[in-house]
């Protein structure tokens, strides 16, 4: 099982999101046994707290199925347990290395440098713009998939 964890700075907006977004591909594709998706934040700003309701709204209006969410902050065993660590800009980059050590097992991704318009996700919390968050959330979750599928598969060619 390749066990996943995105991450945010808080946990309620950006990070959950793709959780979502990734597990409904993977379900659509059938490969949901083969991973376990989980999402955490940097900050300890909303442990606790459920989904923010601009990410709720987006993901029921994409017809996308949650279940219920806490936040949580990331800890550093994360870094054995989780196989991809993918953050959604390099601020949170900086802040994983920071509570979880330095990568040296290559565990740690921006998402949107599996596209090919490598760049931060801009923070909805602070933007207010859900619709471009999920747009290029969508986009990174693709985008992972697709090279996973890709190193995977090769690696059964070898
Ligand atoms: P997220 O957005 O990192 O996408 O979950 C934020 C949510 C809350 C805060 C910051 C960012 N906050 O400072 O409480």
């Amino acid at each position: 099982m390749t066990k996943i964890l995105f991450v945010c700075l808080g946990n309620i907006c950006r990070s959950p999101m793709a959780e979502f977004v990734f597990k409904d591909l993977i379900d659509k594709k059938g490969l949901s046994k083969i991973f376990l998706v989980d999402s955490a934040a940097t900050s300890t700003e909303e442990i606790g707290n459920t989904m923010h309701i601009g990410t709720r709204k987006k993901l029921q209006e994409k017809g996308i199925k949650f279940t219920e969410h806490k936040a949580r902050q990331i800890k550093a065993e994360d870094y054995e347990k989780y196989d991809y660590i993918i953050g959604m800009e390099n601020r949170n980059i900086n802040n994983i290395i920071k509570i979880v050590g330095p990568d040296e097992k290559n565990k740690i991704y921006r998402l949107l440098d599996f596209t090919n318009s490598p760049k931060d996700i801009a923070d909805p919390w602070y933007t207010g713009n859900f619709d471009i968050t999920y747009e290029e959330i969508k986009k990174g979750c693709e985008a992972f998939l697709e090279f996973y599928l890709s190193k995977n598969n090769n690696e059964k060619q070898l």
